[in-house]
């Protein structure tokens, strides 16, 4: 590798110079409080004072200051461009939520892989993604951002997006269309007390290990090159601030040689949090905690060498963030070539990209409703096409690219009246509706109502939609809700009037087209739910993967009072994790184990059990189905979740058509970590059940015996 390279640039770095390679300032446009750092960033890059900057976006613009730093500055290090590039550079993918819901990983893989070709030819080397926060919070903005409430989902979704990035392989980032990747945020982020963003986050070890920690253990695995920093506490300590997951965790344990990125000013706020006295005393912590590199505040820059002089800061430590940042700039290549070719810069979406985003949103919608067949809309119907979000272009969802602005998405209206093709009478507006065959009405929110510090208190449709939908149903013709939002709804009892219901998500560039894709059954949806969607606000946090209490309700005394629950609102949520309907049914059969019996100590040695199962497409048309495979252990030194998603797979099947899915247990899909600060996997001896179908209600299971 360059470690010998490394080493002598270090050597004859000057103190400031090693603080600069910790700094990143923000271009233009700000993603956080506080403005564009454009003239400071400028003048620091001169000096050889500046590791990075982010929201710099165009190849010309990139190298203009790229040529700064490398041709001004003393020791013309290049300087690393990071973006966050979520869902979509110019071609804007279904947002990660969404995503997570086609419960198909190579959907975030080609998004991750288009998105990286457009930005690294635009001067983009490193993404602020993927964001792998599980949360149990859909007031939460940022769960739009997610994958939801499952661990084992979001890990399998954070690998894929990362290899979609970064690429595999040792050199893979030196390619001139791929970006480095970024795990964030760093760590539990989606624990936030009330959903509210930034807020507090109180955790076990054993929850932060469990729940929390598997994502980020899988994207470095799968290569990822970075890690940004939470915003919030954990059990305390600023998770900026937190040397026990920053280093002992993922720099020790996990032996990662990569960057720790602060997020924005995440350094400066640990005064607000009341955990540093001053600037200095913020840049101390945040350095020793493991952060190394600075987003947007300056305090390391600008007291660095007083606390390194004083000694509150060590040399060693210093000279190994720098390493860090400078292992990047290798791995991209910068060295080498720090500039990107202009004349190949992507200048927005092609045909292609545009094909692969609408593939996707259509594969990240779920089919929630439908009854008496009103989906698919068959041919020569009369629809009318209603609401707020009909013709609207607000279907991109929160942090979408550049390509936000400049490229509008296809509305639903425009892609129905598209898919309906000549002749079809389609309509649009509130007066059309009692002439329709069938209604559509395209209800949601906006994209201002997720994404960061977006947090909700009601989960309902907003400000006049249910009225809406109320007025529609008065009129007697059936009609098809298409839902367009960032996070579960609470739906209310308009969803008994509704023959179908139809969650599309935000779902990008070719967003109408997709809806329309699934409306008129080109495509079978075949999504499931990533999240559960509650019943009603109060009843948050619901989710599929919670624990028993002593007094759990059992279906077997339903006249037992002394239960947990609430008197108000039944105890299952309105839709469960991993629920999703299709135009077809299917078949799921009994779980066959190659073994009953397996040793602790053959599982930790590696060995493997399979479990076999058939599915059957009972139905008249093709279809998806996502086989889900869900473990319990019912006696272990730590209450386990009832249930917790160990395997899945979305299989494509012609009507009548059957296949066997294989799934694979080891060790980590049977065991768990206890809440020792150090760390320990235990796999404990006992009865092991498992539950196989087609959501987190599966009923079809059998035992094994971990002996
Ligand atoms: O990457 C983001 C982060 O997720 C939230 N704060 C700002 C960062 C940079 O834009």
């Amino acid at each position: 590798g360059h470690e010998e390279e490394i080493r002598a640039l270090i050597g004859r770095m000057t103190v400031a110079e090693k603080l600069g390679q910790l700094q990143q300032l923000s271009w233009t446009g700000a993603t956080g409080p506080g403005g564009s750092q454009t003239a400071a960033a400028e003048q620091a890059a001169r000096k050889g004072e500046l590791g990075s900057v982010l929201n710099i976006i165009g190849a010309r613009h990139s190298n203009a200051l790229q040529r700064i730093a490398v041709e001004e500055s003393r020791l013309g290090i290049p300087l690393v461009f990071g973006l966050d590039v979520i869902h979509g550079f110019w071609t804007t993918f279904p947002i990660p939520l969404a995503q997570a819901a086609a419960f198909d990983p190579e959907v975030a893989r080609v998004d991750g892989e288009v998105s990286a070709k457009e930005a690294r030819s635009q001067g983009v080397h490193w993404t602020f993604a993927p964001m792998m926060d599980v949360t149990h919070e859909p007031r939460w903005g940022r769960i739009a951002e997610s994958c939801g409430e499952d661990p084992y989902l979001t890990a399998a979704f954070a690998a894929a997006k990362t290899r979609g990035y970064q690429g595999s392989g040792p050199d893979s980032l030196k390619a001139k269309d791929r970006v480095a990747a970024c795990a964030k945020h760093f760590v539990a982020y989606g624990g936030a007390e009330g959903g509210r963003d930034y807020n507090t986050v109180d955790v076990s070890e054993s929850r932060l290990r469990n729940l929390y920690l598997p994502p980020f253990k899988a994207a470095l695995d799968a290569g990822c090159a970075t890690v940004m920093a939470s915003f919030n506490t954990l059990s305390g300590i600023p998770a900026h601030a937190n040397g026990h997951t920053l280093t002992e965790i993922l720099k020790e344990d996990w032996e990662f040689d990569g960057v720790v990125v602060s997020d924005w000013n995440g350094v400066g706020e640990l005064l607000p949090h009341g955990f540093a006295a001053d600037g200095a005393d913020a840049g101390r912590i945040a350095l020793n905690a493991g952060v190394d590199m600075e987003m947007v505040s300056t305090h390391l820059a600008e007291h660095g060498a007083r606390l390194l002089a004083d000694g509150r800061i060590k040399e060693e430590r210093l000279d190994d963030a720098v390493a860090r940042v400078l292992r990047l700039k290798h791995a991209l290549g910068l060295f080498a070539d720090p500039y990107v070719r202009e004349a190949q810069a992507v200048p927005g979406p092609t045909p292609e990209t545009r094909r692969a985003a609408r593939e996707a949103a259509a594969r990240s919608m779920v089919l929630l409703k439908n009854e008496g067949g009103v989906l698919p809309i068959a041919p020569g119907k009369a629809v009318a096409v209603v609401g707020p979000f009909a013709d609207s272009r607000d279907l991109h969802g929160t942090w979408a690219g550049p390509g936000g602005e400049k490229f509008p998405p296809v509305t639903v209206l425009h892609g129905i009246r598209d898919a309906a093709g000549r002749g079809a009478r389609v309509t649009y507006g509130v007066g059309a509706t009692k002439a329709a065959d069938v209604v559509v009405v395209v209800v949601g929110e906006g994209v201002k109502l997720s994404g960061e510090a977006a947090s909700r208190s009601d989960l309902g449709l907003p400000e006049g939609q249910e009225e809406l939908i109320r007025a529609v149903a008065a009129t007697g013709v059936p009609f098809v809700v298409v839902l367009l939002n960032g996070r579960p709804l609470t739906v209310g009892n308009w969803v008994d009037s509704a023959s179908a219901v139809l969650e599309a998500w935000h779902p990008g560039i070719e967003g109408g087209n997709a809806v329309a894709d699934v409306l008129f059954g080109r495509v079978n949806p075949g999504g499931k739910l990533p999240v559960s969607f509650p019943r009603t606000v109060g009843q948050i946090p619901v989710h599929y993967n919670h624990e028993n209490t002593g007094r759990p309700y059992d279906p077997k005394s339903p006249g037992n009072t002394f239960v947990t629950g609430y008197l108000d609102v039944d105890r299952t949520p309105q839709f469960p994790f991993g629920y999703g309907l299709s135009y077809t049914t299917f078949e799921i059969g009994e779980p066959r184990a190659s073994v009953t019996r397996i040793g602790a100590a053959e599982l930790k040695r590696g060995e493997r059990l399979e479990v076999e199962v058939s599915v059957r497409n009972t139905g008249e048309v093709a279809g998806d189905e996502v086989v889900q495979l869900y473990v319990h252990d019912p006696v272990a030194s730590l209450v386990q979740p009832v249930r917790r998603l160990r395997g899945f797979e979305r299989v494509a099947l012609g009507a009548g058509e059957s296949a066997d899915v294989r799934f694979s247990l080891g060790a980590e899909d049977l065991g768990f970590w206890t809440n020792a600060v150090d760390g320990r996997f235990v796999v404990e001896p006992g009865r092991i059940e498992l539950f196989v179908g087609s959501s987190s209600t599966a009923g079809a299971s059998c035992t094994i015996e971990v002996s």
